[in-house]
């Protein structure tokens, strides 16, 4: 026998993926410039020239050991003292080389915090709408995944279904912001209430309610106003989990970290608990040689310039087609109301003009449709006639 749910998770094909099989089918009967394709998201934006720099200059300079050996577990010391460092200018934090885990992207310091925070019975809860690797991540792990609705106009903390949500059983709250798919970034006065209520709620259960904040799009911001709140100022009991996937735009070389900041409560059980879940799941030394780019290159971000030109274009585009959409303050999703109730029927009809768009019912919002702007701004404006047909096409 096999582990079933492992044969179910991986035979079931996500939609993107379809959409991506089927992006490739067009191109083939169509051409490229005719398929427009806003599925993945994938960096379209290339690495800082920091990153290939640093990378040649360590194979020039550093014998292979240094460059391909094992780092230690947590990884190297030298590159966690300089993420310390980093976080600490930029956000006043005293954090230290040892309270950092690296991995292999934020899905791995996802699973290994779970793992490392799951006794029998957790709940653990996020907001809609949401990363849908969460429940996969949850799920595997034990605990229940308990999805919490968020504010439907705004898609902000709706914190009386919070309040109804949280019970003595929520071990943890995953959130995420700037958010995938919404774009959508925490307001401070969230976080502090966020922070208040857990607060009460712990002291109510006599247990901690940890915060495990999924920091991919931290830096993915556009405009000057928008303040991304540093949780662990606001909130003692945080987890960072943090990857360069789509700061340093290298989602394949698999690198991140996790944060346990001395606050925790009882931080050196926790960052235990978090090396012991990196070794039973495996996931020890994440790759040497990302782990020594990223002491070079910490506090780096791509050119967001060419994000904010997509997001601005197809923002006030598809507003004036007469789309309804949140206005996103960061990542590098547009996260859109579908003109009929059933999202994957709008997204089929959209298939008819060669748009590729993913429907949202798997991120925990019906009705809704998600755009990955991570793309070439050129595809953008040839697909804008096409949002505009199928738009008219509901209207008529
Ligand atoms: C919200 C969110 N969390 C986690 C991940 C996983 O990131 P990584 O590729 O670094 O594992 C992604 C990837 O798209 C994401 O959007």
């Amino acid at each position: 026998m096999i582990n079933e749910k492992m044969m179910q998770l991986g035979n079931v094909r996500s939609v993107i993926r379809e959409l991506f099989e089927y992006g490739k089918k067009r191109i083939a009967e169509v051409g490229a410039e005719n398929v427009y394709d806003f599925s993945l998201g994938n960096p379209s934006v290339p690495a800082p020239a920091e990153v290939n720099a640093a990378l040649i200059e360590l194979l020039q300079t550093k014998d292979d050991n240094y460059l391909h050996g094992y780092t230690s577990a947590q990884g190297d010391a030298n590159t966690r003292a300089a993420i310390a460092a980093d976080l600490n200018k930029r956000f006043g934090t005293s954090f230290r080389a040892d309270n950092f885990y690296m991995t292999c992207g934020a899905a791995a310091s996802l699973k290994i915090s779970l793992t490392a925070l799951y006794t029998p019975g957790d709940e653990v809860i996020t907001f809609t709408p949401y990363f849908p690797e969460y429940r996969v991540f949850v799920e595997t792990t034990g605990a229940k995944f308990v999805e919490v609705q968020s504010d439907p106009d705004t898609f902000q903390i709706d914190f009386d279904n919070l309040e109804a949500a949280i019970n003595e059983k929520t071990k943890a709250i995953i959130m995420n912001s700037p958010n995938n798919p919404s774009g959508v970034v925490f307001k401070t006065a969230s976080i502090e209430k966020l922070a208040a209520l857990l607060e009460a709620r712990a002291a109510e259960y006599g247990h901690p309610i940890y915060l495990i904040t999924d920091e991919p799009y931290r830096e993915l911001v556009y405009d000057a106003e928008t303040e991304v709140p540093y949780v662990t100022k606001y909130y003692k009991n945080t987890i960072v989990c943090y990857s360069y996937s789509k700061s340093l735009s290298l989602p394949g070389e698999r690198i991140g970290y996790i944060l346990v900041p001395d606050e925790i409560e009882n931080s050196a059980d926790v960052y235990a608990a978090v090396c012991g879940a990196g070794r039973a799941l495996g996931y020890v030394c994440a790759p040497s040689l990302a782990q020594h780019m990223v002491e070079k290159c910490t506090g780096l971000v791509s050119d967001l310039s060419i994000y904010k030109e997509n997001r601005d274009l197809l923002y006030n585009t598809l507003t004036e087609y007469g789309y309804s959409c949140v206005y996103p303050d960061g990542a590098f999703y547009l996260f859109v109301k579908t003109m009929e109730p059933d999202a994957g029927a709008f997204c089929e009809r959209a298939k008819a003009h060669d748009l590729l768009l993913v429907p949202a019912d798997s991120f925990g919002t019906p009705g809704y449709l998600r755009i990955a702007y991570c793309v070439q701004t050129d595809m953008i404006r040839r697909a804008l006639p096409a949002f505009k047909a199928l738009a008219d096409e509901y209207r008529s």
